[in-house]
């Protein structure tokens, strides 16, 4: 199996490794062998994280989407511009798809679904939503029972950690934001985390997984951290808060409501201590109650992780988006008109 990577930055970087690094139980879980062969960046002379001996690097993106011997492309760039262009022409090639970006999902997502609907390719998204955390699976494949009611969460690790390092160490707004992008967290624009943006592409994805529905980033009320002050994060300590950045996305008299804002969790909540780079994800179903997922909602592996298992499920031939409401794409209900699971 032949892949092309779009960008070998940190997450694509971060795929490079832990293939290399679980080569043999990949090789062994997904029957077939894994080779990289191409990768496209806009620096090939540039150090990077991964080895890259072995990977034919390009300037031209282009050159991978048009390439016959590619059986699949990671969308590992970012963006929505020259991204969209590459996936739709690598869809309209018969190439499978994997991408870990959620503002050309959250946009473009459901003409892109409905493209490699039409030219029978897939294309899969885990790492979009909570980083390492398999929360689009849980929600199309674990919970498929249920209808959702609630879908709550962290899911901007940088927001957390800038709001977890605040409250613990007092530092500075603009300190951690230049470390968290140090760490490879933050997004190429950090503003997308800083305002909410990013986790509102985010909540538009998991609410099309959860209710059934289209994608619809439009209808996100969008709040970030940025007018969150160290004085803030004292007082709400001293009155038994955290203050935590939250995704929000539930089912009010049959509508969907989506809102990203900072709120008031009180400290005894569990969300209340998901700190630094983590993630967390509620999920409240009609058949089992409440749910709750954890783990590292950025960085190069733990993102690998989403991605890897998207790429070994194409090649296994286990892709399962017949559950909620992505099989009937063209049919699917705008969750305004009050029409949702
Ligand atoms: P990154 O470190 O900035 O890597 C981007 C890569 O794309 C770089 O290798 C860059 O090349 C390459 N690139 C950009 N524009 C290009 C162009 N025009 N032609 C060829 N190559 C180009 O970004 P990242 O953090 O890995 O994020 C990638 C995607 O994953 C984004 O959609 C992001 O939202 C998403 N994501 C990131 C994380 C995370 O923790 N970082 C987690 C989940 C999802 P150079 O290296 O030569 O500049
Ligand atoms: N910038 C994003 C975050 C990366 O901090 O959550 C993971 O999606």
């Amino acid at each position: 199996m032949n892949i092309g990577i779009l960008g070998l930055g940190t997450v694509g970087g971060g795929v490079v490794n832990v293939l290399n690094k679980n080569q043999a139980q990949i090789t062994r879980r997904s029957g077939d062998n894994i080779n990289i062969t191409h990768a496209a960046v806009r620096d090939t002379t540039q150090i990077r994280i991964c080895p890259t001996e072995d990977i034919k690097l390009t300037q031209d993106p282009f050159e991978i989407i048009n390439n016959n011997d590619i059986d699949v492309v990671l969308e590992l760039m970012g963006g929505t511009g020259l991204a969209k262009d590459l996936v739709e022409q690598a869809i309209e090639n018969g190439k499978h798809v994997v991408t870990a970006n959620k503002a050309l999902i959250a946009i473009h997502g459901n003409k892109l679904l409905a493209l490699a609907k039409d030219n029978n390719t897939h294309l899969l998204f885990e790492a979009a939503v909570a980083g390492g955390i398999p929360i689009l699976k849980i929600l199309e494949q674990g919970l498929s029972a249920n209808q959702i009611e609630l879908v709550a969460g962290i899911i901007n690790g940088t927001s957390n950690f800038i709001l977890t390092e605040m409250r613990n160490k007092g530092r500075d707004f603009g300190d951690v934001l230049k470390e968290a992008q140090a760490l490879g967290y933050a997004e190429d624009d950090p503003t997308f985390d800083v305002e909410g943006i990013d986790a509102a592409h985010k909540l538009a994805i998991l609410a099309s997984m959860a209710f059934g529905c289209e994608l619809q980033f439009n209808q996100v009320s969008t709040e970030g951290i940025s007018k969150i002050s160290g004085e803030d994060i004292t007082f709400a300590t001293e009155l038994g808060y955290t203050i935590k950045h939250l995704g929000i996305a539930k089912k009010l008299d049959g509508k969907l409501q989506m809102y990203v804002h900072p709120t008031l969790v009180p400290k005894t909540h569990l969300l209340s201590n998901v700190d630094g780079v983590m993630n967390s994800v509620l999920v409240k179903g009609n058949a089992v109650s409440e749910t709750l997922y954890y783990g590292a909602g950025a960085g190069a592996e733990a993102t690998a992780s989403s991605v890897i298992a998207n790429l070994i499920d194409i090649i296994k031939g286990t892709v399962n988006h017949d559950i909620l409401g992505w099989k009937s794409l063209k049919n699917i209900p705008n969750c305004n008109t009050g029409d949702i699971e």
